[in-house]
């Protein structure tokens, strides 16, 4: 019953940088999203390339992903994609939460991990989430070729604002890349996870657990920011 009262607040909206808009993913556009975890995770570093490689399995498993997510609805799972308006409306980023559930359950409807991937580095990245209410940032990936836009910034204030909101923590595993921007952004260093070293493939790849505290929310304040 606690579970169906809802936690996020639906008038909160993004600001995207100009030139693109920020709408929730439909049915329609899983695939766009599996292409774009490919061309923004797997860029970015060989650790991708081994964890979630570009192969038929892995593609299907993450189409799996977001249409569970997307019908899970967005008082459970919030999917956001991210149009480039100067493309077409192509879609160019895209982020998931976890939207917080005040029965603690993490009812995250989620397929089951392959047995094609490496079983350490699935629990080492996948493994252990903290049962709390709060909010969570599970995955943001942008187009390398629209990066440093503004558009993480702009679905990561989203995030940021929905959490000081309700007035709860906010939770994400920072890659290297993402978290100098969750730092500006008041996320603080929790713990590196237990990455595994593999001098042979990726060499080293360090994530790192972030929380943010809430900060008190004005939703008429236009410069919080
Ligand atoms: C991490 C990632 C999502 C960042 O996306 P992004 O849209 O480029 O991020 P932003 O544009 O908001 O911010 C990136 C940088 O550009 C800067 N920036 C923002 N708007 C800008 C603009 N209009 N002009 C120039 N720079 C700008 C930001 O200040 C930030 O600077 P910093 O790196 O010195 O901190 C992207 O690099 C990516 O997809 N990486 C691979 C996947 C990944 O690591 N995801 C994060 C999971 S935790």
């Amino acid at each position: 019953m606690h579970g169906k009262i809802q936690m996020n607040d639906p008038s909160i909206e993004h600001k995207a940088p100009p030139g693109y808009v920020i709408r929730p993913a439909t049915l329609d556009e899983v695939e766009d999203l599996t292409r774009l975890w490919f061309m923004s995770f797997n860029s970015s570093h060989d650790f991708w390339k081994i964890t979630t490689p570009e192969d038929k399995v892995t593609t299907q498993w993450f189409n799996d992903v977001w249409a569970m997510g997307i019908r899970a609805g967005p008082e459970i799972i919030a999917t956001w994609v991210v149009e480039d308006l100067n493309q077409g409306g192509k879609a160019v980023g895209f982020s998931r939460w976890h939207v917080p559930q005040l029965d603690r359950s993490q009812e995250i409807p989620f397929p089951p991990f392959l047995k094609e991937w490496d079983p350490e580095l699935v629990d080492a990245f996948w493994g252990g989430m903290a049962c709390s209410i709060h909010w969570m940032s599970e995955f943001g990936g942008v187009d390398p070729a629209c990066q440093r836009s503004g558009i993480l910034t702009a679905l990561l204030i989203w995030g940021c604002d929905e959490a000081d909101a309700a007035g709860l923590e906010n939770y994400l595993d920072a890659t290297p890349q993402g978290r100098r921007i969750y730092l500006k952004f008041g996320f603080e260093d929790r713990e590196p996870l237990p990455m595994l070293e593999r001098p042979d493939s990726y060499g080293t790849f360090k994530l790192t657990a972030q929380v943010r505290l809430p900060k008190p929310f004005l939703a008429c304040d236009a410069n919080k920011w």
